[in-house]
């Protein structure tokens, strides 16, 4: 067996187009969605994450406003900074990049994000919201894992789906949404006894473990959907998922590549949030 291809590059672009319409539409009534990126320090990898997010609201019609404050920050200044932007009512959406300098407490900066506004889905209320099937904020890596099931036609009602990780920005949420989605959840971690036990079982996998190529083709049912959220360097410096790839591919029926998978599916679903937060208010 050789498995399609969950092309999330591409399903990435119809969305980006479906958000442009949207955004037009709030502008044409006066109401330009905002999303305000604050970036604390000069971390090479978060710079560039920074300025793909800007570029991705530049292109549907978000107007972004990118603040860069120097890695010398203290808490009580970015406090401040998101208190103020809480309070205007041009920004919908407010992120804060991860990680902060170590004198900035992570968890007190996303808790001072108003939750309305709260688009990367981090805030102890998104959270909380997802954990009882209310409304708030999906964080985008997962919700963009569930539209790339959507699309790929994955039977979730009854299936047996296990996660590879369990951090609060990927692997919990996601946990959640499989659960809601009537699919029956085993969520591994690195003190699983048995990885190969569980997957071998599973019509669904989602890997984001964060270790190079750990799930292979001998890992998986044949037919299985596999989901890479990956994103690593390999000895050689190559980019490489927590997916091996070519034997994956042999056994599975659907898999994501890295890069072109889950990643422009997270950028994506950043827009969607923040086109949510501004129709919303
Ligand atoms: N750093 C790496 N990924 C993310 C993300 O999705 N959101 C934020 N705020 N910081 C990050």
């Amino acid at each position: 067996m050789t498995a399609h291809i969950l092309d999330g590059a591409s399903l990435a672009r119809s969305i980006r187009a479906e958000v442009g319409r949207r955004a037009a539409e709030l502008s044409a009534h006066g109401r330009q969605p905002g999303l305000a990126v604050l970036l604390v320090g000069d971390d090479p990898a978060s710079t560039v994450y920074v300025r793909n997010k800007v570029k991705d609201c530049e292109e549907s019609g978000i107007r972004s406003l990118l603040e860069r404050m120097p890695a010398s920050t203290t808490e009580s200044a970015l406090l401040s900074r998101i208190r103020a932007l809480n309070a205007d009512p041009a920004i919908h959406g407010i992120l804060v990049q991860l990680p902060l300098p170590a004198q900035i407490d992570a968890r007190k900066v996303i808790e001072t994000i108003a939750p309305d506004k709260d688009v990367d889905g981090f805030h102890v209320a998104s959270a909380g919201a997802l954990m009882t099937g209310q409304r708030g904020f999906l964080p985008c890596t997962p919700y963009g894992v569930m539209k790339m099931l959507e699309f790929a036609g994955t039977p979730l009602a009854g299936a047996e789906a296990v996660v590879i990780g369990r951090s609060n920005i990927v692997g919990k949420p996601q946990a959640l949404l499989l659960l809601q989605a009537d699919a029956t959840v085993t969520i591994c971690h690195s003190r699983t006894r048995n990885l190969a036990e569980h997957t071998r079982r599973a019509d669904i996998v989602v890997a984001a473990v964060g270790r190079a190529r750990m799930l292979t083709g001998d890992m998986l049912k044949p037919g299985a959907v596999v989901i890479d959220v990956g994103m690593n360097r390999d000895a050689q410096g190559k980019l490489c998922g927590d997916v091996d790839f070519d034997s994956a591919a042999k056994v599975a029926g659907w898999i994501t590549p890295v890069p072109g998978g889950v990643g422009p599916m997270t950028r994506a679903m950043l827009l969607v949030n923040t086109i949510e937060a501004a129709e919303r208010a």
